[in-house]
């Protein structure tokens, strides 16, 4: 079996000679002694139209198994198709049903079916055309990401997935053991996990900043790509338990430096991606999120907005908006309040610098006021924030004051202080949260519906 992707096939010429196609059958009808398959290998969102004369000799009996869903491998003539939306059509010499899939119990047969219900079926809803778009654009992100990296010498770095510090000292770790849980060992009535696998308390690492910074204060710039695990209770449509997060982290870099890398990267791949899928683009512009496209277009040439989180707090202020939670100074901004800023106020992508030291995480740059922190989140229309960042504390003995006021254990970070004590350089990073990015370009509405497996908490199919 060597046949041509169906996105090969279809943009051939009209030609007598034969091609063999395989794929899956979309839909079937039949219609005069004819029956029209829509068939489609995923390399494509466009299904090829195979033409099927079932007075034809052996192909009559062999098409009633091909129903939706199911496999065929045909051979047949590329003819030009008389039909809109096409250029050409097989006309189908022979039919092979590799796989049949029964009606009365194969899923998939209508043409639209809700987000819910095809959670229900991760397994299968890669074959339905939103979904083979969707991880087609994700695919085309990641190779962006990418791209712009390492067209500005950044260096892939792997950071580790098992790890036994707590990177944002939230305390959302899974943990990662091997001791039997129905039955614990215990050294002064506590927990003994000298006993554990690797002698200490460890988990699933939810950012490889802290690694990444040793990488970025011996190489430069590097980069991480890999996954997140945060064990955070939010139900919501912008969280999942398992995601993928990308993390640049630049040694000679401040705050400012740091945001012109976010603001250049998000506009980088935004380009990349329309001009590198577009016709899955315009599947989501089309069906999703009508005028995306258009967005998009205006994000790429539009300076992003820069405030402080004391402006934000005062835009919020005079707004006339009714929120469910004030926003008051020294308060987190609400998803609420990130949307009123992008969408209403600013009407693009914000970033936003300079919050308050208390919601922040322990690694960030006190300022000189000794209140604010030297972060940034860059927030986006009908998501909120998509990335978060920061120039590092680079101070010593700044940093263990922050690590203590956290309530956080100074021994688990004496490595990471180490960084500072042995040729301490100012240095900054951001994380982009992969699932919120491939939400912002596709317009889906659920984070869910982004990845093939979702795991969110109270839930982890397949
Ligand atoms: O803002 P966060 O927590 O920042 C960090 O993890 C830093 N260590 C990053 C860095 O400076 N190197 O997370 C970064 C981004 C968020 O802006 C969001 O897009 C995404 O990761 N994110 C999530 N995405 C999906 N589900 C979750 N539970 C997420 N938590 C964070
Ligand atoms: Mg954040």
């Amino acid at each position: 079996m060597n046949s041509p992707r169906l996105k090969t096939v279809l943009s051939m010429q009209p030609s007598p000679e034969p091609v063999t196609v395989c794929g899956w059958v979309r839909t079937r009808r039949e219609s005069k002694g004819l029956c029209f398959l829509e068939i489609n290998d995923g390399s494509a969102v466009e299904s090829l139209q195979v033409v099927i004369d079932l007075r034809a000799d052996g192909l009559a009996e062999e098409t009633p198994r091909a129903g939706t869903g199911a496999s065929v491998e045909v051979r047949g003539t590329l003819a030009a198709s008389p039909g809109t939306g096409q250029a050409v059509e097989l006309q189908a010499l022979s039919l092979r049903v590799i796989g049949e899939a029964p009606p009365e119990s194969y899923p998939l047969q209508k043409k639209r079916h809700s987000f819910e219900f095809l959670r229900g079926i991760a397994h299968l809803r890669p074959r339905t055309n939103t979904f083979g778009a969707l991880m087609r654009v994700r695919n085309g992100l990641a190779a962006g990401i990418h791209a712009f990296f390492q067209e500005r010498g950044f260096v892939w770095v792997h950071t580790p997935i098992i790890t036994t510090s707590d990177a944002e000292g939230a305390g959302e770790l899974f943990q990662v053991t091997t001791l039997p849980l129905e039955r614990l060992p215990l050294a002064d009535g506590r927990i003994d996990y000298a006993r554990d696998f690797f002698g200490k308390r460890a988990g699933l690492t939810v950012s490889g900043q802290l690694e990444a910074e040793a990488l970025a204060l011996a190489l430069r710039d590097v980069y991480t790509f890999g996954p997140a695990f945060r064990a955070e209770n939010s139900n919501t449509s912008r969280h999942l338990a398992e995601f993928w997060m990308v993390e640049p982290e630049m040694a000679f870099c401040d705050l400012a430096g740091d945001m012109d890398v976010a603001e250049a990267f998000i506009k980088f791949i935004l380009r990349w991606v329309l001009d590198r899928c577009p016709l899955d683009m315009e599947l989501f512009d089309r069906w999703i999120e009508p005028g995306i496209l258009a967005t998009l277009r205006k994000v790429v040439e539009t300076p992003f907005v820069r405030i402080t989180y004391a402006e934000a707090i005062d835009a919020l202020g005079k707004a006339q908006a009714s929120f469910e939670y004030p926003a008051s100074w020294g308060a987190d901004l609400q998803s609420e309040h990130e949307k009123h800023l992008t969408e209403k106020v600013f009407q693009g992508p914000v970033i936003v610098t300079d919050y308050p030291k208390a919601i922040k995480a322990f690694y960030m740059k006190l300022n000189d006021d000794g209140k604010t922190v030297r972060g940034m989140d860059v927030l986006v229309p009908r998501l909120g924030e998509i990335i978060g960042g920061s120039e590092r504390e680079a101070d010593a003995e700044k940093l263990r004051a922050r690590i203590r006021e956290a309530g956080l254990d100074e021994r688990d970070y004496s490595w990471y202080l180490d960084l500072r004590r042995y040729g301490s350089a100012p240095h900054a990073g951001f994380g982009l949260g992969f699932e919120r990015l491939v939400q912002y370009v596709t317009g889906m509405a659920n984070i869910r519906d982004v990845i093939p497996f979702p795991r969110a908490v109270g839930s982890a199919e397949f």
